[in-house]
């Protein structure tokens, strides 16, 4: 199992050319079963959900090449429509094929993508909503099987805008008989870009963005060339690792629309920032950062909960107290009692996190439980006294390219020992 060893310190400035979109890249994957065509996928992540998902695609049949982040994917030659257990636990976000698979084979067989290190991710809504498109689905023996003769458009209302349910429905519904739509939709800025390359392939998809989603099934869609969006929450950890250690960042290639609530609390914690279009500059404070009274994790586009424990990080060496409360997810706050083992000052409970902050953390062994609560210790090991080891980097790995390439490109004193 590789680590990641931090000599705390060093301030960051430098210029990070950012990622493409996981949560981008792994519905738009998915999408390319639909089409039966050569799809030309741009700025794809080098991530190690992207490589899982790619396994789930040449089980199904596609021809995968991949030349750095180029990735071509032909989907002409489906052969199976089933998703075997061990990809589902090692990335149970492969729950959004199923739309997709079905919408191809008229039917679909996948292992319950069970829990995770940070909740119990029921697939209730994702379930509730394609049955609703007609599909036959029964639960049995802890997999999943799906059958639907004709795909029917109908009025889906999601009991709460989820991300992943959302974009199943998008996927199943695209050629379908009749109109899809569906309210009270994910508005995150991923699903956007799935509506258009969806309608880049011929499907005709309308609103995504907003909490009202319209989708006309057509009869054919076409193999497509498409550039996945920059990756807002990527972007946003490597403006927090500047933030911690004083320093500077330009991010290139970056949606700065995309980034709002999270540039706003930084600005409040007296980070300077300067954006253009696809270009943004931080400039942190000389002195300690300004505590945030309250962050509070909502759907888009209130503040991300996927930015919430990097801003943990940020906070615990505020100068002042920071209540957080995590309304997305139920066990979102696994990194926090390895920040206490560097001597943040943090009480948590159930879904709030009082957050004391504290002049400096001291580096120690600390453990990534996950991928985002791993992301949050890089941070605090950055703003450190002393060495820090991160074990279990994998986790890190599934959402963040090359992280300690990048960072060390910038000033920090990161290695990664296999
Ligand atoms: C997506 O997960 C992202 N993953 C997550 O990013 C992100 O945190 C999340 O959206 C929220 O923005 C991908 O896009 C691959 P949800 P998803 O369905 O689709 C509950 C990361 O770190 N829910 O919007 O699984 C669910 O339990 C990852 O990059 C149901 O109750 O999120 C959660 O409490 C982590 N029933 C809430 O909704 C359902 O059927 C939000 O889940 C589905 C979800």
């Amino acid at each position: 199992m590789s680590s990641l060893i931090i000599k705390g310190g060093n301030r960051l400035e430098g210029e990070i050319e950012v990622q493409g979109a996981k949560n981008a890249v792994l519905p738009i994957l998915a999408a390319t079963i639909l089409n039966g065509g050569k799809n030309v996928i741009h700025n794809c992540p080098e991530l190690r959900d992207v490589k899982i998902t790619i396994e789930v695609l040449k089980n199904l049949g596609c021809k995968i090449k991949q030349e750095n982040k180029v990735l071509v994917v032909e989907s002409d030659n489906i052969t199976g429509h089933t998703i075997p257990d061990e990809l589902m636990r090692q990335m149970r976000s492969s729950i959004i094929f199923l739309g997709a698979i079905i919408a191809r084979c008229g039917k679909a067989v996948v292992s319950m993508p069970g829990g995770c290190e940070i909740g119990n991710r029921p697939i209730d809504l994702h379930l509730k909503a394609l049955r609703r498109l007609g599909i036959d689905i029964t639960e049995a023996h802890g997999y999943i099987h799906c059958e639907v003769e004709k795909l029917k458009g109908d009025n889906i209302h999601l009991d709460f805008p989820s991300v992943g349910a959302t974009e199943n429905i998008m996927l199943a519904a695209c050629m379908a008989e009749g109109t899809t739509v569906i309210t009270n939709a994910a508005r995150e800025p991923e699903i956007v870009d799935l509506e258009c390359f969806l309608n880049h392939m011929g499907a005709m998809v309308r609103g995504a963005g907003s909490d009202t989603i319209r989708i006309e099934g057509v009869k054919k869609l076409y193999g497509v060339e498409h550039e996945i969006i920059p990756d807002r929450i990527a972007g946003a950890t490597y403006l927090s690792c500047a933030a911690a250690t004083h320093g500077t960042m330009i991010l290139r290639h970056i949606n700065s629309g995309h980034m709002n609530a999270m540039t706003a609390v930084l600005k409040e914690m007296g980070c300077r920032i300067y954006d253009e279009k696809n270009r943004m500059i931080l400039t942190a404070p000389k002195t300690r950062l300004r505590p945030v009274k309250r962050i509070v994790t909502m759907p888009y586009p209130g503040f991300p909960t996927d930015i919430q424990s990097p801003f943990m990080a940020l906070s615990s060496i505020a100068d002042g107290t920071c209540v957080f409360v995590e309304n997305i997810f139920e066990n979102r706050y696994q990194h926090v009692e390895e920040l206490i083992r560097m001597g943040a000052d943090i009480k948590v409970d159930g879904r709030i996190a009082i957050v004391q902050g504290v002049e400096a953390l001291e580096g120690t062994n600390v453990v990534a439980k996950e991928l985002r609560g791993g992301a949050a210790l890089i941070v605090a090991a950055l703003s450190a006294d002393g060495i820090t080891e991160i074990d279990n980097v994998r986790y890190i790995d599934r959402g963040y390219e090359a992280i300690e390439k990048y960072l060390s490109a910038c000033g920090a004193n990161i290695k990664r020992k296999e």
